[in-house]
């Protein structure tokens, strides 16, 4: 039967990808975002709402607008503020877990609050990083809202194992998005030294990622998990 998908972040790179990929195996996709859900919904011909994870009002008008949800994607997050340790500004990583951290664990709550109430035995796909697990100098500040969001998993995973709903993490390495093959050009150093740290030589496409989402919110006897699409990387 076709579940109710949702998939914050949905008009970015990776969130477009999960969405498609839902949408190809028949299922009702809501795309939400704070920035273009309208338009990047129209795009793929499914609804767009308007979210900001980060706020719990948004988020309680937004599930009321998009009515009982089935699997929840928390793909929504902050990747572009980096910065060492010594230089990095606390605002810095206060917006990076805010974001990060703060919205995923407001929408899991949310969302598993009404799955609990009607029932539903729904899943959670959670976008972390293997920089939750494996550090690059200048990233720390991402990568430690990451590692919270493996622990957030966990925790949500081992709660609500009883209501019968799953939660899971998928864990990248760098994904090639339109924004990440801007910054980094195919025959750069810095393409190539990323390349030179993954075992199988390539970077992941959004669709490798969004495979592994929707493998995720379908695995019957899979919860608690961070599957990492990395090509490797954590081998090294
Ligand atoms: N691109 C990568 O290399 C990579 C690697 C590992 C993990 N990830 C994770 O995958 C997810 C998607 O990344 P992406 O590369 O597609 O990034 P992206 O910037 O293209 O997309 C992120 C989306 O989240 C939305 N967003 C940000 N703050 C929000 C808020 N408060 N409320 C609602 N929406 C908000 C943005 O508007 C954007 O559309 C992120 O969680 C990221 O950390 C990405």
């Amino acid at each position: 039967m076709a579940r109710t998908v949702l998939v914050t972040g949905g008009a970015g790179g990776i969130g477009r990808a999960i969405a498609a990929a839902f949408l190809a195996v028949q299922d009702t996709v809501v795309l939400a975002d704070i920035d273009k859900a309208e338009e990047a919904a129209a795009d793929l011909g499914v609804r767009g709402v308007a979210v900001d994870i980060t706020d719990e009002k948004s988020i309680i008008r937004a599930l009321d607008e998009i009515g009982p949800v089935d699997v929840l994607v928390n793909n929504a997050g902050l990747l572009g503020i980096h910065g060492r340790l010594l230089d990095l500004p606390g605002t810095d990583l206060h917006a990076l877990l805010r974001t990060n951290v703060l919205g995923t664990f407001l929408m899991t709550q949310h969302v598993a609050h009404r799955m609990v109430q009607r029932g539903t035995r729904g899943a959670i796909v959670n976008l972390s990083s293997i920089g939750g697990r494996q550090p690059t100098p200048g990233m720390g500040g991402y990568e430690s809202s990451k590692a919270a969001v493996d622990a957030i998993t966990r925790w949500a995973a081992v709660e609500l194992a009883e209501h019968g709903i799953r939660v899971n993490s998928v864990a990248p390495g760098p994904v090639l998005t339109p924004v990440l093959a801007a910054g980094l050009p195919e025959g750069s150093p810095a393409r190539k030294a990323w390349l030179d740290r993954i075992p199988l030589r390539r970077l992941a496409s959004v669709d490798t990622v969004a495979a592994a989402v929707v493998f995720l919110a379908g695995a019957d006897h899979i919860t608690g998990t961070s599957l990492p699409v990395d090509g490797g990387q954590l081998l090294t």
